[in-house]
Order: structure tokens, then sequence, then C-alpha cells
């Protein structure tokens, strides 16, 4: 099936969303591990290869439509200062990932898409997750 030049937009974007988290958590891994806070490392390496695992699925859906995946240029890192920065720094990207999955998984199934639009509920779902995941650390936090 050839797909639409709106969803192969969206797949591009969304693949480069999920390359520019994989940078993220794993620069702030990195920076955990130069300060060497070994189980905060290990959590954002978790958060990398999660983001790693979904970057894999855009590019499985691109290969299928016969497009070479490409993530483009990348924004670049913001690990920030502390542990509450690097958190909120964070809800950004996914709070954004949630936007963009949820406009994107909209106009697969108006343009019935259906195995893309799968594929935007499931990587939603997972977004999601992530975000519940910030909020309760930053919760964990205090203030
Ligand atoms: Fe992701
Ligand atoms: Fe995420």
């Amino acid at each position: 099936m050839r797909p639409h030049p709106r969803i192969v937009g969206f797949l591009g974007r969304a693949l480069s969303h999920e390359f520019l988290a994989v940078q993220q958590y794993l620069v702030q891994s990195r920076l955990c591990a130069l300060w060497g806070w070994k189980d905060w490392a290990e959590s954002f390496a978790q958060e990398s290869r999660e983001e790693l695992t979904h970057a894999g699925l855009l590019s499985d859906q691109l290969l299928r439509y016969g497009i070479a995946p490409s993530a483009g240029t990348l924004r670049p890192s913001r690990p920030g200062r502390d542990l509450r920065e690097m958190l909120e720094q964070d809800r950004e990207i996914e709070w954004s990932a949630v936007e963009l999955y949820a406009e994107a998984q909209l106009a697969c199934e108006r343009l019935r898409d259906e195995s893309s639009a799968a594929l935007f509920a499931m990587l939603l779902e997972d977004e999601r997750g992530h975000l519940t995941h910030l909020d309760e650390l930053l919760v964990g936090l205090g203030g």
C-alpha cells in the first residue's frame, strides 16, 4: 500500500522525536553516572532504550512503505542542571510526543491507514505512561 504523504510526514516527525528522546535520556544517564548517581543513571538508560525501541518500530513501518528512515537534524539535548530540571525537561518532551501521536493517530484513522493508526495508538499509550511516571517522580521530589 502506498501511504498518504501526511502519514509519511507524521512517521518522519515521530522518528525524529524518538531519536530526540533517546539522546535526551542517554545524556541524562551519562550525566548522572558522572555525578555518581548510579540508580538514576540506570533509570535514564532504561528510558533511552525504550525510546530506541519506539524509533525501531517507526523505522519498521517506514521500511514497510519502502521509505528509508531518517531522523533529520536533532535539536540539542537539554539535560538540566539538577534532577528536578532534568525531569521537567523530559516532561516537556513526553508531552509533545503525546500531542504529536494523538494528532497522528487521528489523521491515520481518517485516512484509513489502520496499521499506522495502531502504531501511533500504541506509542501514545507508552508516552502517556512515561508522562505519568515523570509526574510521580516529580511529586516524589517534593515542593
Ligand atoms: Fe517514545
Ligand atoms: Fe517517552
